[in-house]
């Protein structure tokens, strides 16, 4: 089998990690990929978002199956364009990617809807965001460039003149460019989160093991926010009853309101989600695998991937028996100096070749130069492992990134440290 994977992070190496696992014949090709994806198949010097390039190549080279990574190419249309061009890939088409791609159109989906999410209000000229801002002058106020903005477009204000030079920032002097075209603003919600993903074609859905990501770059949730610094699944306050009212109360009227509002979402829906004293609340929804969660998700799914994504491309999930192991994962962000501003680059990195029983280490910004792996981005490596517990599981990680050296790197001590049940203990 011949497989086009789009993305360059740590999410696909593991996606290539897995595919090659369940068939060691599979054909790899990664547009662009890292020194992980490198070791693992061909590297194509095609960017994520080159739409031209990437289905140039694919009509040429005819993969069996093309799986999206990041949410950019998915916000631009991929998935469109190949189905226009007949050419099978996984992920949800750009009407649906909007879910992710503009924070004001999900939000007045989710008001009209009355699906529980954060009360709020989107806008396109910043006056009218003044206006509002001045007059739901509660503190934290939360702010959201509407636009795609690698993670950094959510600012959460203390005070008024903050949320006023915010807009200003993001409205006039368009700090995030294009994506703070319109501007939402929202109460800020306390609680604790949680990454829900849920596999859907449309019709059917399987939600996974609940993820939780630890967004912030220090120990104790401080310090500047990340992309995600480390990730465990299943969370030990994920009961039983914690699912059920997910569920419920989450999922599938999401799910239901999306079908009425005729957006055929085939992919993986990432709901973000927060919960307050009052239940969940819906923060975002992402149109793809977390990254770092996808690395501990994988491991805990025993169905062959592509059977899972064959399914979902061709609606007949509910037909599929998703299996799942009882294990629990953990992964820990390893980053580089400068993250999550600019990062140093080009550092050699020692140790990846120790490897560990139960562990796996998944590159993200690496790059390969002649016999060595280098630097190449912020976030590093993802250093995964699984184990019958998470205490266990987090030990190896622990054990296996200890083995890893670069100058400069930066990592979390306290990933998966806090197994309170309790899920209304923040
Ligand atoms: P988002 O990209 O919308 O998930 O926002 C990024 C992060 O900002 C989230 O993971 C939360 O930690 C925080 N955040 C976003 N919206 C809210 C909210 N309404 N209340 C509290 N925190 C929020
Ligand atoms: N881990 C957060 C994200 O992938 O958006």
């Amino acid at each position: 089998m011949k497989i086009l994977l789009i993305g360059s992070g740590g999410r696909e190496h593991a996606l290539a990690w897995r595919l090659r696992k369940d068939d060691p014949k599979v054909q790899l090709f990664t547009a662009p990929g890292n020194a992980g994806t490198g070791q693992m198949g061909t590297n194509l010097a095609i960017s994520a978002t080159d739409l031209d390039g990437l289905t140039a190549w694919a009509v040429k080279e005819k993969p069996d199956l093309t799986i999206v990574g990041p949410e950019a190419p998915l916000c631009a249309g991929v998935v469109d364009r190949f189905e226009k061009a007949g050419l099978p890939i996984f992920g949800p088409n750009g009407a649906a990617a909007r879910l992710e791609g503009s924070k004001v159109f999900t939000k007045n989906f989710l008001l009209k809807y009355g699906l529980p999410t954060a009360p709020g209000a989107g806008f396109t000229d910043s006056l009218s965001a003044y206006a509002y801002s001045q007059k739901h002058n509660r503190y934290p106020q939360v702010l959201k460039a509407d636009g795609l903005a690698a993670g950094k477009g959510v600012i959460i204000a203390e005070n008024p003149m903050e949320a006023a030079q915010t807009i200003n920032r993001i409205m006039d002097q368009r700090i995030f460019g294009e994506a703070g075209r319109a501007l939402l603003i929202e109460e800020f919600l306390p609680g604790r989160e949680m990454s829900v993903h849920v596999l859907t074609d449309g019709v059917s859905h399987v939600i996974l093991p609940i993820a939780q990501d630890h967004k912030r770059l220090g120990e104790g949730d401080t310090g500047l926010n990340t992309g995600g610094m480390g990730a465990y699944a299943p969370a030990p306050f994920a009961t039983k009853e914690l699912q059920a009212q997910i569920s419920q109360e989450v999922v599938k009227p999401v799910l239901e309101s999306l079908r009425k509002e005729g957006i055929d979402f085939r992919g993986i829906l990432y709901i973000g989600l927060i919960w307050t004293k009052e239940g969940p609340r819906i923060l975002e929804f992402n149109v793809r695998g977390g990254d770092p969660e996808t690395q501990v998700l994988l491991p805990l799914i025993d169905t062959p991937l592509v059977e899972i994504f064959q399914a979902v491309r061709e609606q007949r999930l509910g037909k599929l028996n998703v299996k799942f192991n009882s294990n629990h994962a953990v992964t820990i962000v390893l980053a580089a100096e400068g993250y999550p501003g600019t990062p140093i680059t080009g550092t050699s990195i020692n140790g990846l070749e120790l490897e560990l029983a139960g562990t796996c280490v998944f590159h993200a910004g690496t790059k390969q130069e002649g016999k060595h792996v280098v630097t190449q981005g912020g976030r590093v490596l993802s250093v995964t492992a699984w184990a019958p517990d998470l205490a266990t599981a987090r030990d190896l990680a622990y054990q296996r990134a200890a083995k890893i050296h670069f100058a400069g790197s930066q990592f979390r001590r306290d990933i998966a440290a806090r197994l309170t049940l309790d899920a209304s203990a923040e």
